[in-house]
């Protein structure tokens, strides 16, 4: 499947406020995915985007006095793209639904349903929770307690309900109950994790209702082209994302032509609170269309902080940049990768981060990377010494990188990141040991041992090769700090084109390559000064 691009995408985010690191985590857990598959080789497409469209988005414009349009256009530029900058993001695309891509591929998915009966003319009366833009069947609908006494609430995600009686087109979903449970019976592997995916198929077990698809009180959305006093439902245009960016809906055959290629997705990544628009509603809509269906849905966890999952309205919201501004992206990007376990609930802190990066990042593999290169410099002018036959010690270092790289490989493919930093990071702490048992301070000492004392510093300048190829998909920024520092992008290439399975290959770095001492990868940070707020 040489030619077969492997796409993936986040949900696409809603424009009423500026992301917090919950946002932030789902689109760096993608971006690692999609660099690890694109440091592998493989063609990668990694989307992203805004979700603009809906009541939420509309009441808080009309909150803060200005026009839907302007509010979104304002917070998309100056703070959900420079989120992808601040945390490193390296996609491919990256989606509005205001885009006229989108409206025309939207208006022509639901004409297409229309043509196939899939959708008609009804009234709607029932709950709405605007927070979530998600109707909600009065069986999940309870009192509210405590704030939010005198309210009625979602029994789904305790946001607050809306009575609301409209006319609107609905869509048959209660015809793809069955079609559905099977379809999970024959691919197991759609919904991860487990959790998700029980919790999915006893909702649809529970019965299916028809949904509307259009709403008829406000106009903040893509028009419905057969009624003018219709705009589509928020939900039901917005997953159509993931198809109108590789061009489906588009009258150019280009266009089309894209579409069938990229169209299925490998993966989808979402939170779980919205799995189930992933892996009911939007399965059903394409089934109704006769297109195919995504490979998988990982729906991950909350980030806890304060044991809370943070949200916005909760005021324990932190922006990126709180984080980055500190710790820098590398540790960013490390930090939720390691620490979090995708697909379960994670509390962070700021000591936490604290900890690990200088635990792991400034003392595991700074250190490392300095040594080395300041061992280099002082006994051998700075020109990496040629390797002398190697000993157990040595051998069980390259064994171990192959066995590292192998499982790493296979995490990213269980799409488990938190395992694959893990075991790449068994070479970190089997190089810091081999370091401190061969103690090459000593072997220095002995003129007759220059020999053995090359051997020790190329086995260890050889494992950092790796360890910057195989952790650029995490760190992209320090890892070419370390490459260059190695004298690699001469003696090698480019970091970015060098290959995951090819890291265990020793011998890569020819003796004789200057080997530099860079800056600290990771300076040590005073935290009593840099927590904000402290
Ligand atoms: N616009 C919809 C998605 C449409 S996709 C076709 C939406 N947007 S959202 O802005 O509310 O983003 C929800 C997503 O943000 C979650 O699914 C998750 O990926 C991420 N997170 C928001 N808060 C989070 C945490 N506290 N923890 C982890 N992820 C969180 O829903």
């Amino acid at each position: 499947m040489a030619d077969r691009t492997f796409y993936v995408t986040t949900p696409i985010y809603y424009v009423n406020d500026a992301p917090h690191i919950g946002h932030g985590y789902t689109t760096t857990m993608g971006d690692v995915l999609t660099r690890w598959h694109r440091q592998r080789g493989e063609s990668v497409f990694y989307l992203t985007g805004v979700d603009e469209h809906g009541q939420k988005v509309l009441r808080k414009a009309e909150a803060n006095g200005v026009d839907p349009q302007e509010w979104v256009d304002g917070l998309v530029e100056r703070e959900w793209k420079p989120m992808l900058a601040t945390i490193d993001v390296a996609n491919d695309d990256f989606i509005r639904t205001t885009e006229s891509r989108h409206e025309v591929g939207t208006q022509a998915f639901w004409e297409r349903l229309r043509d196939r009966d899939a959708v008609y003319k009804g009234e709607f009366s029932g709950y709405y929770s605007v927070s979530s833009e998600e109707f909600v069947g009065d069986d999940d609908v309870v009192d509210g307690e405590g704030d939010d006494e005198g309210f009625k609430i979602s029994s789904l995600d305790g946001s607050r309900v809306e009575h609301m009686t409209e006319s609107n087109y609905f869509f048959r979903l209660s015809d793809y109950q069955q079609q559905l449970l099977d379809f999970y019976e024959a691919n197991p592997d759609f919904i991860a994790p487990a959790s998700a995916r029980n919790e999915v198929i006893s909702f649809v077990s529970r019965g299916l209702t028809d949904l509307s698809i259009s709403r008829s009180t406000f106009d903040w959305g893509i028009r419905v082209p057969w009624d003018d006093d219709h705009i589509f439902y928020v939900w039901i245009e917005a997953l159509l994302n993931y198809v109108t960016a590789v061009g489906y809906g588009s009258a150019d055959s280009g266009d089309s032509e894209r579409f069938e290629r990229m169209w299925p997705a490998d993966v989808h990544i979402v939170g779980k609170d919205i799995v189930r628009f992933h892996a009911i509603i939007w399965p059903a809509m394409l089934m109704a269309a006769g297109l195919p269906v995504p490979h998988r849905v990982f729906a991950h966890g909350w980030i806890l902080v304060g044991g809370q999952k943070m949200s916005k309205s909760k005021a324990n919201g932190i922006h990126p940049n709180q984080i980055v501004e500190t710790f820098g992206s590398d540790a960013y990007r490390y930090y939720f990768s390691r620490a979090l376990t995708f697909g379960n609930d994670g509390s962070i802190s700021w000591e936490d981060i604290g900890a690990r990066y200088h635990a792991e990042l400034a003392n595991g593999l700074g250190n490392l990377a300095s040594r080395v290169a300041a061992m280099v410099g002082k006994y051998f002018d700075g020109v990496l010494p040629a390797a002398g036959p190697s000993t157990p010690a040595e051998d069980a270092i390259i064994e171990l990188v192959a066995t590292a790289t192998a499982d790493a490989d296979a995490a990213i493919d269980a799409i488990a990141p938190q395992d694959a930093v893990a075991a790449v990071w068994r070479i970190v702490d089997a190089l810091n040991g081999y370091v401190t048992e061969q103690q090459p301070w000593q072997v220095a000492k002995d003129e007759s041992q220059r020999e053995r004392l090359g051997t020790i510093l190329a086995t260890t300048a050889e494992g950092l090769r790796a360890l910057a190829v195989l952790l650029h998909p995490v760190m992209p920024k320090a890892t070419v700090v370390l490459w260059e520092s190695l004298g690699a992008v001469d003696a090698i290439g480019p970091l970015a084109d060098q290959r995951i399975a090819d890291a265990p290959r020793w011998g890569q770095l020819p003796a004789g390559t200057p080997i530099t001492k860079s800056p600290a990868l990771f300076p040590r940070i005073d935290l009593d000064v840099a927590e904000p707020g402290a």
